[in-house]
Formats: structure tokens, C-alpha cells, sequence
């Protein structure tokens, strides 16, 4: 059978696209979506085809098979789980596996289903092959996550009807729909919900390189010229994030406005990058703050959690899910039993002499 089939089952048209209000914004936590109109930026900058998605080949070749096979069966998409740090591309993700499959796409997130209903309500307004989609799945509270795993195995949903000796339980019959959780924490969730995703997804950071191609698609929708090798410097100092290549554009694109210059040059990305506080690593105050914390108040570590929390004045989530996985992946800090260590590179990074306790010495090889 030739994928090309689906041409005799051509896709549902999508009524409009339906989004439900978030009450928490889709990552609320993550500090590089500073504002309102970060937001804005990010939304009017997501590519809603498999082709204009950059990078993550490998993840994005196997969707795009499950996305086909669903629709030369007319089913609904196997339940997928997007995991990966903020930024990378999961909104995004899901988004584009409804507009292919030319569904509805309704999104919410974990913590804002607070009740049964609201759960009930989301369900049995879907309409066949539609696509759910929960964010930040693993703060899902235990009770509407049972509710859920009949939704997503039979496409059931239990209600009890009245109260006392007498209530009864009656099953709807929900749609065939899909869901398409995301997270930035794949090790909160419980086995169980896991376990119902026909496939999980893991977002990585991006190269250098791909995130010059969003920067030089992302130029183009903002009207703005960008020379290849500035395209380059914004992919450097990204920190390997989509999001956070697109708002620095944003911003460089005011350092050329302001300027009067019709191009971002390499030269005018150094510059205004530099101005904005970020390093050649990519980090901003907030991170080289981070890490000077744990060299100079606690001796390059290793230190606990809640006590780099009570030092930096951070949230322990932005710690875990934010800062830290970047940090690690590039080799800055490590993550020990006994809390956390400045390794070398984050010494030699921030120009301090490492002074070495007992603790550090096997890290440093010496
Ligand atoms: N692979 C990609 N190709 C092009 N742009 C991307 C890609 N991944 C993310 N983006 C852009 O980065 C921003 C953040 O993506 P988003 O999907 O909101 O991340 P997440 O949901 O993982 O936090 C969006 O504006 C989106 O346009
Ligand atoms: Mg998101």
C-alpha cells in the first residue's frame, strides 16, 4: 500500500480552529516568554506543516507516518506524548499533527483541569478524530487522570448520576479522538497514563545550524533582512531553543530599526546580543547568576535544591525544568545525589578560579 492512497479519503475539513482559553498560559513557567506579546510572537511565528518544522528528523519522520496511516484508515491518531524542555517545540508539534489531519485541535493543560466536569466537558466536545491536547500533562490531578485512562483506552467516560444508595454510574460514548500530551517533566508521570501513549516523542535541542534556519524562516515572516552568518551567531546563543532564537530576532530587529539599518549584520547581532546580556554560551544574567551562586556560595557545590532555590530567589521547578536541563545537556552542572556541582566548563565560563573541596576533586579529574 502507497501512503499516496489517502488522496481517495481526503482529509475532514476543519471547521475553525478551536482553542480553548488556557488558564494557565502554555508554559507558564518558562521565563523566556517574558510577555503577552512574547506570546503573540511565538504563535504568529509557529509553522503549521510537517515540511516548514525544522529539525528533530528522526521524531518528526515517525509522526509523519503515524499522521499518514490514520488517514488512509479514516482513524483517529495513535495517542501521542511530546516530551522535551520548554521551547523546543511541542505546542507546535501537536498543532501541526491536527492541522495535517485536517482536525479540530482544542488545547488546555494539566493543572487547569481542576474538576470532573471540566474534564466531561472537553471530552464530549470533541468530534471524531479531533485532537486533545494537555499541556504540562504531568500536573494532572490523580482523580481527573483516572478519568481519563478509560477516555483514551475506550473512549468512555463514567458519570454518576445522583448521590447516596442511589447514585448510578452511566458510561457516554466519546468520540474517537486523539491526545496529544506534552511535557517538560517525563519522569512525573505515572505509569499508567504512560503507558496509554501509543508513541512518545523526545524533543532535543537544536544544532546551531537548525535554529539559523528558524531564525532565517522567522526573518522572513517578520519582514526583516538577516545576513546568513547573524542567522548563525542567533542559532549559537539560543541555548539550542527555538523560542528563545525567535524572541532574540524580535529583539534584534528593534536594534536594527532603532539603528536605522535594513539588515541584521553579524556585526549588529554581536553587539545588540551582547547589549541584551546574553554570552556567547547563550546565557543571560539569570543563568550566569545561577551558576556564580553555586561557585561562590557553596563552593562550586554540591548543593541541595531547595537551597539553590532559597539562593537565587528561583521557583525549584524553574530550576528543574528551565534552567537546569541546558545547563546539564552542555555540561556546566552536574546533578549528584548530593545536590549540585559547577564542573569545570561553568568555572572556566564564568572566569573564576575553581578553588576544589574534596567532593570536586574526582569531577575534575585531579
Ligand atoms: N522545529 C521548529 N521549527 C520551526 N519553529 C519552531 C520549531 N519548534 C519550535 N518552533 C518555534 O518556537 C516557538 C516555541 O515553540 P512551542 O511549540 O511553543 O514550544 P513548546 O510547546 O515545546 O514549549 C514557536 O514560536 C515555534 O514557532
Ligand atoms: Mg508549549
Amino acid at each position: 500500500m502507497s501512503f499516496d492512497q489517502d488522496e481517495k479519503h481526503p482529509p475532514r475539513r476543519r471547521k475553525k480552529e478551536e482553542t480553548f482559553e488556557l488558564e494557565q498560559p502554555v508554559n507558564a513557567g518558562d521565563p523566556t516568554i517574558s510577555s503577552m506579546s512574547e506570546r503573540k510572537l511565538c504563535d504568529s511565528l509557529r509553522p503549521m506543516d510537517f515540511a516548514s518544522y525544522v529539525g528533530q528528523r528522526a521524531e518528526v519522520s515517525n509522526i509523519q507516518v503515524f499522521v499518514k496511516a490514520a488517514m488512509m484508515r479514516q482513524e483517529p491518531l495513535c495517542h501521542l506524548l511530546l516530551s522535551g524542555p520548554p521551547g523546543l517545540g511541542k505546542t507546535t508539534m501537536a498543532q501541526i499533527c491536527a492541522h495535517e489531519l485536517g482536525v479540530n485541535f482544542k488545547a488546555t493543560s494539566g493543572p487547569a483541569i481542576e474538576k470532573k466536569g471540566d474534564l466531561a466537558g472537553l471530552l464530549t466536545s470533541l468530534e471524531p478524530r479531533d485532537v486533545l491536547f494537555i499541556d504540562e500533562i504531568h500536573r494532572l490531578n490523580a482523580v481527573i487522570e483516572e478519568n481519563l485512562y478509560p477516555a483514551m483506552e475506550d473512549f468512555a467516560f463514567d458519570v454518576v448520576i445522583g448521590e447516596g444508595p442511589g447514585a448510578r454510574s452511566i458510561k457516554l460514548d466519546l468520540a474517537k479522538f486523539t491526545l496529544i500530551g506534552a511535557t517538560t517533566r517525563p519522569d512525573l508521570l505515572t505509569n499508567p497514563l504512560r503507558d496509554r501513549f501509543g508513541y512518545t516523542a523526545w524533543l532535543e535541542y537544536y544544532s546551531p545550524e537548525d535554529l539559523a534556519q528558524i531564525v532565517h524562516r522567522s526573518a522572513k515572516l517578520l519582514g526583516i533582512a538577516i545576513d546568513e552568518d547573524a542567522e548563525l551567531e542567533i542559532g549559537m546563543r539560543s541555548r539550542g531553543t527555538p523560542r528563545v532564537a525567535n524572541t532574540l530576532l524580535s529583539r534584534l530587529r528593534d536594534f536594527a530599526n532603532v539603528r536605522g539599518e535594513h539588515v541584521i549584520s553579524r556585526k549588529l547581532a554581536d553587539e545588540s546580543l551582547t547589549m541584551l546580556g546574553v554570552d556567547c554560551a547563550g546565557f543571560d544574567r539569570t543563568h550566569r547568576r545561577f551558576l556564580r551562586t553555586i561557585i561562590e556560595k557553596f563552593d562550586g557545590g554540591p548543593v541541595g535544591l531547595k537551597t539553590l532555590a532559597a539562593a537565587t530567589g528561583e521557583h525549584e521547578n524553574t530550576i528543574e525544568d528551565v534552567y537546569e536541563p541546558y545547563l546539564i545537556q552542555q555540561g556546566f552542572i552536574q546533578r549528584t545525589p548530593s545536590g549540585r556541582i559547577a564542573t569545570r566548563r561553568a568555572y572556566e565560563h564564568l572566569g573564576v578560579e575553581p578553588r576544589m573541596t574534596s567532593n570536586q576533586r574526582g569531577l575534575f579529574g585531579e
